[in-house]
C-alpha cells in the first residue's frame, strides 16, 4: 500500500523559530521511536521566515526520507519588481519540494481567484515541486457540486494530463477549517462522495487515466480523534492538518493512528 500523506500547514504560526524547532525535535523523537515502520511522508509547510532553518532540521536525524519541506504560497512570476513575493526558484534554493496553493484561507480572505490559482500552480510545476491544490466548497448548499466542479476545472485549466498527475489535491470544505466560526469536519464518507466528484471531473475533463490521478486528500478540522476515520478510507490518501499540526503532542497522537 502506499504511504499516506500527512501534509502539517502551521499557517502564521508559531511566534518564534524555538517553538518551530521544539515541535519538529517532539515529532523527531517519535519517529525514532517508530524505527522502520513508518507508514506516511510528512510535508511540514512552515511560514516562509522559517523555512531555511526548518530545511536544515529536515535533513538530519530520522526525519531524512521521511519528511519534506513545503512553502504556504508562491508568487506567479519567476523574477521581477514584485513587492513582498517569493518565487519559485526561491523556494528551491530553499529545498521546498512542495507548494501548497488555493488556500481557502487566500482564496477567501484575500479574495485569490481561480485564475490567480492556476498561475501559481503553474509556476510550481514549472520549478519542478509539487502542488498540493486546495479546492473545496464554502457552504454545502444545494450547489455546492456545481461550485466544486466550476473551481476544480477553473483551478487546473491548461493543465496537461501529466501535469495534473503531478499534483496532490486536497480537498478542504471552508465550512470545516477550524478557524472558521461553527467550523465541524466533513465525514469521511460524504469527504468520499467529493473526491470522487473531483476525480471524476478531472477523469471527464482532461481524460486522466485511473493510474494517472492525482492524490486526494482531506482537511478540515482533523484531531487525533477523527484522523484515524479519513486516513483508514483507501480513497483517502491522507490528510491536510492545520491547527493541530503546531501543537506538538496533539500532532504526535495523530501520527499514531496511521
Ligand atoms: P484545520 O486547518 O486543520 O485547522 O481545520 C486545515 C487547513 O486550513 O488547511
Amino acid at each position: 500500500m502506499d504511504k499516506k500523506y500527512i501534509v502539517a500547514n502551521w499557517k502564521m504560526n508559531p511566534q518564534t523559530w524555538a517553538e518551530a524547532e521544539q515541535i519538529l525535535d517532539f515529532v523527531d523523537d517519535y519517529l525514532g521511536s517508530l524505527g522502520e515502520s513508518k507508514e506516511f511522508s510528512l510535508i511540514f509547510c512552515p511560514p516562509f521566515v522559517f523555512l531555511e532553518e526548518a530545511g536544515k532540521v529536515l535533513k538530519t536525524s530520522h526525519f531524512e526520507h521521511e519528511a519534506f519541506l513545503g512553502a504556504q504560497d508562491i508568487f506567479w512570476e519567476d523574477t521581477g519588481a514584485d513587492t513582498g513575493e517569493i518565487s519559485g526558484p526561491m523556494l528551491n534554493k530553499l529545498g521546498a519540494e512542495y507548494v501548497i496553493v488555493g488556500h481557502s484561507e487566500r482564496r477567501w480572505k484575500l479574495g485569490e481567484p481561480d485564475e490567480t490559482v492556476n498561475k501559481k500552480l503553474k509556476a510550481i510545476l514549472r520549478n519542478a515541486m509539487v502542488p498540493i491544490v486546495c479546492v473545496g466548497e464554502r457552504v454545502r448548499d444545494g450547489n455546492f457540486k456545481e461550485f466544486l466542479k466550476e473551481q476544480v476545472e477553473k483551478t487546473f485549466a491548461g493543465l496537461t494530463p501529466d501535469d495534473i498527475g503531478k499534483c496532490i489535491i486536497a480537498y478542504e470544505p471552508v465550512w470545516a477549517i477550524s478557524s472558521n466560526p461553527g467550523a465541524r469536519p466533513d465525514t469521511p464518507e460524504s469527504a468520499i462522495e467529493s473526491i470522487h466528484m473531483i476525480r471524476e471531473v478531472l477523469i471527464g475533463n482532461w481524460k486522466l487515466e485511473i493510474g494517472n490521478l492525482p492524490k486526494v486528500l482531506y482537511g478540515g478540522s482533523v484531531t487525533s480523534k477523527n484522523a484515524a476515520d479519513f486516513i483508514g478510507q483507501k480513497e483517502i490518501d491522507g490528510i491536510l492538518v492545520g491547527g493541530a499540526s503546531v501543537n506538538k503532542d496533539e500532532f504526535v497522537k495523530i501520527l499514531s493512528q496511521i
